[in-house]
């Protein structure tokens, strides 16, 4: 089995923000072409900000070590920060990931990235 990094089993172990937000503002969701993995992310706005991040994601270990990752980095942040996370940034993050799973950490910030888009296509901007 390929090795992971401590952050990635950490993360897959403990998941940070996983659920759904009910009223959320802006909803991203993106499937894998790879492995027909799904994740979806979740976001509150306010003051132009990520307020609340969450996610469902039904895939592998990475795929949910990598959303895990995405929340964290993206809560807080002002939506152009958010817009400016790289899938490589989160694959850094997270000490790497091996070869054969870096299909995986595609995913992430994609699906947050569509979620915000969501949110400002419905405010019309
Ligand atoms: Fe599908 Fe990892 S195997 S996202």
């Amino acid at each position: 089995m390929a090795a992971y990094s401590k952050k990635v089993m950490e993360h897959f172990m403990n998941p940070r923000n996983v659920g759904e937000i009910k009223d959320a503002d802006g909803i991203g969701e993106i499937g894998n072409p790879v492995c027909g993995d799904m994740m979806s992310f979740y976001i509150k706005v306010k003051d132009n900000k990520l307020e609340d991040v969450k996610f469902k994601t039904f895939g592998c270990g990475a795929a949910i070590a990598v959303s895990s990752m995405v929340s964290e980095a993206a809560k807080g942040k002002t939506l152009d920060e958010a817009l400016r996370i790289t899938n490589k940034d989160i694959a850094k993050k997270l000490g790497g990931l091996p070869k054969n799973k870096l299909h995986c950490s595609n995913l992430g910030a994609d699906a947050l990235h569509k979620a915000i888009k969501d949110y400002l296509d419905k405010k019309g901007k």
